[in-house]
């Protein structure tokens, strides 16, 4: 061959080895299921090693401290169950060495001069292969485990092919340990999950079980209160006065927790139904009246004649606007507060205006956390205690909308959020019978 060929053939070579590389990178399942990526990479070995007949992915279980066969791809003809194939790292066979030296290991049959001892391998014992390869996988931290590559036939895995196992170790090894930590994130979040679930059933269980004796307080603190008992001095009236509205605070407490944890833990369904906004608003506007009267505040209503319904759950937007109207109270010392309604085609905007204090940039999407509140320089702000507008982003979201809020430097909170819009072909059962829909 002369050098020109000679110098063809090699970089020929390279490309294959790079395609190959480039394969593994890009033919990862997605999601990178362990399982799936370790199947997918030993069919791209195999396509590359016609001849293989297995290319298997033994992986260091750290707790066990063990080399644990997690996948790959095999001939269907290996009626092998390789799944139960597990060693310790410490054990003195080819596999757990090549695992614990980061060295590669050969395995020919037809060699009677070994370096390793390979009568006890396993693998070797069940599939009786010409040759046998182990290439250690390892990345940044360490190693990870160990591939093993096996051929009946001896010419089927000679130098070349041990060659070209060693040049894709590194992208192997990188792909299999992103799918590792993929499964770990997975795992960790469904184990998030779960306590999130037990926190909020355990919550929900706690506010419920207090809301009883505080019915029994409130109601005898009230009798006494009013007399019936015998007659107050003063000191007794202003202590069980103060009394009353801790409460009623409390009271509050217990009930924003039930919510939010039952919205949460999907305990609350949504009663949805055709809803008219006009009709909602004008009933809030009528119970916060006297507050405004009181703060010397405007209210401004503004929804067009036209607007659709919506579909929704009055109660529950009702919760929501009274969380939002007491807040827009609550910051908001001179001016007023607008409620408008816009009609956005498939959903209606909502919006609860105020010319109040406003919210930094900064903090518009903590706002939304549960028992956030703005620090102001004197401390906490507000009485409260930063439930209300989780529960508003939940009632919302269960109702397939959204909530943000708006805010130009010294122009107050401007708080929106949508609905979808009420139509007839909803699913929902009493959308179909009889009412009038937009
Ligand atoms: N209209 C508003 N203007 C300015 N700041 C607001 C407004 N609405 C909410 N905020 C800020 O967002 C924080 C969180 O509001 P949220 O309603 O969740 O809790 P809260 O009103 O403090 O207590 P709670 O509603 O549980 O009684 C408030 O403490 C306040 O800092
Ligand atoms: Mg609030």
């Amino acid at each position: 061959m002369s050098d020109l060929e000679q110098e063809n053939k090699q970089l020929r070579e390279q490309v294959r080895n790079l395609a190959l590389v480039q394969n593994i990178a890009s033919d990862l399942p997605s999601p990178p299921v362990l399982s799936d990526t370790l199947a997918s990479i030993g069919r791209i070995v195999r396509q590359a090693m016609p001849g293989i007949d297995l290319a298997l992915f033994f992986l260091h279980h750290a707790p066990s401290e063990a080399l644990a066969m997690m996948g790959g791809d095999w001939n269907a003809d290996l009626a092998i169950d390789m799944r139960a194939l597990t060693i310790g790292v410490s054990e003195k066979v080819p596999l757990a060495s090549a695992f614990g030296t980061g060295q590669s290991f050969l395995y020919e049959k037809e060699n009677p001069k070994q370096n390793v001892a390979w009568g006890q391998d396993g693998l070797c014992l069940v599939l009786n292969p010409a040759r046998l390869y182990y290439v250690p996988l390892t990345v940044e931290h360490g190693h990870i485990g160990v591939l093993a590559l096996a051929a009946r036939e001896a010419l089927d895995l000679g130098p070349l092919q041990c060659h070209l196992a060693d040049l894709l170790e590194r992208p192997i090894a990188i792909a299999v340990e992103r799918s590792r930590l993929y499964e770990r994130l997975r795992s960790a979040n469904e184990k998030l999950e779960q306590i999130n679930k037990l926190k909020n059933e355990f919550i929900s269980m706690v506010s419920h079980e207090l809301r009883t004796p505080l019915t029994t307080i409130k109601g005898f603190v009230s009798i006494v209160l009013n007399e019936e008992t015998g007659p107050l001095n003063d000191q007794q009236r202003h202590f069980l006065q103060t009394s009353d509205r801790a409460i009623d605070r409390l009271t509050l407490l217990v009930s924003d927790l039930l919510d939010i944890s039952r919205i949460e833990a999907g305990q609350i369904k949504m009663q949805l139904r055709p809803v008219s906004l006009r009709d909602l608003f004008g009933r809030i506007a009528t119970n916060f009246m006297p507050q405004f009267k009181t703060q010397g505040l405007t209210l401004t209503l503004n929804i067009p004649e036209s607007l659709p319904t919506v579909l929704a759950d009055p109660d529950r937007i009702t919760q929501v606007l009274d969380n939002l109207l007491t807040n827009a109270l609550k910051f908001t010392t001179k001016g007023g507060i607008t409620l408008s309604a816009v009609d956005k085609g498939d959903f209606v905007m909502v919006s609860v205006k105020d010319t109040g204090v406003g919210i930094p940039l900064d903090e518009q999407d903590k706002i939304f956390d549960k028992f956030y509140q703005i620090k102001t320089g004197g401390g906490w702000p507000a009485k409260g205690t930063g439930l209300g507008l989780a529960i508003v982003r939940s009632i919302v979201e269960s109702h397939r909308g959204k909530v943000w809020v708006e805010c130009e430097a010294g122009q107050g909170a401007d708080f929106r959020f949508i609905l979808p819009r009420a139509r007839l072909e909803a699913a929902d059962p009493i959308a179909a019978t009889g009412h009038v829909l937009s």
